[in-house]
């Protein structure tokens, strides 16, 4: 049976594929974390798109995924296009939930967090126009944030986390900011966090509903629903996620494998 693909820079897009999984819970599913390429966000456009052509291309070489998620906003915003005139996989890509963010607000200024090169790009700033036009937009990248996670997902160093969320809270309190996007795929590691310093401030928005429900849909368009439904856990389909470069201890990676449900597949 194919398989669903996720890609990201890192972990990121984990939190994209469990909720997936509580739709499609024994889905055959490949994950790449993209670690040779990491940090995205750093990166210029050319970089990103040729990263992820080297990618996916490396992915199609392996599997015959049914569809790619790329679960990653800056990839998104910057590759999308690239990818979709290359290669003839479907790809479901995310981007800042800047629409209903817009929608919710009721002091009309939100606040947008994601990567430096998404914050700079024009996909958002075309977002923003047409969707939070009437909106003061506070866009903070918070790079260091998004690197920590990385870095320690199972938050071993909470002070860490919490002198970079105040430093968040802070710069959208400023703007009397009422509604936050969670703009960057890694955040959603750290959403119950988020909730607890930023509760009673501001609503956050993220986007996995929206990519969830296209994944969905482009499934049942293949004709692959029955398929994925029927899978039982004693059919023991693929779960793993893979790394794009070697790691010389690869133990983290393969506790958070191992949290999602997927083994450790070594190097794609
Ligand atoms: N997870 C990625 C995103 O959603 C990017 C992180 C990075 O590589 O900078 O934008």
């Amino acid at each position: 049976m194919q398989e669903i693909a996720f890609v990201d820079s890192g972990i990121g897009g984990l939190p994209y594929l469990s909720a997936l999984r509580e739709k499609l819970p024994q889905a055959p599913i490949i994950y790449v974390a993209d670690n040779k390429n990491f940090p995205y966000g750093s990166k210029d456009e050319t970089q990103i798109r040729k990263g992820m052509l080297e990618l996916v291309a490396s992915i199609l070489k392996r599997y015959n995924p049914s569809l790619l998620v790329v679960a990653c906003n800056t990839a998104s915003v910057v590759a999308l296009e690239t990818l979709r005139s290359n290669f003839s996989v479907p790809f479901v890509g995310i981007v800042p939930a800047v629409k209903p963010a817009a929608i919710a607000s009721k002091t009309r200024s939100i606040g947008v967090l994601a990567t430096e090169r998404t914050i700079k790009g024009d996909y958002l700033e075309a977002l923003i126009t047409k969707y939070a036009n009437d909106c003061r937009v506070t866009k903070v990248a918070a790079s260091e944030l998004i690197s920590l996670i990385e870095k320690d997902p199972f938050i071993e160093d909470p002070l860490a986390f919490k002198r970079l969320f105040e430093e968040a809270r802070v710069s959208f309190e400023r703007q009397s900011v009422d509604t936050v996007v969670l703009g960057c795929t890694h955040f959603l590691h750290v959403a119950k966090e988020f909730e607890q310093y930023f509760a009673n401030r501001f609503t956050i928005m993220d986007s996995r509903d929206g990519v969830v429900n296209q994944t969905l849909r482009i499934i049942e368009s293949l004709g692959l629903m029955q398929g994925y439904e029927s899978i039982l856990e004693s059919d023991h389909t693929a779960k793993q996620l893979f790394l794009s470069k070697e790691v010389v201890n690869s133990s983290l990676y393969q506790r958070v494998a191992s949290r999602y449900g997927l083994s450790f597949g070594g190097i794609i």
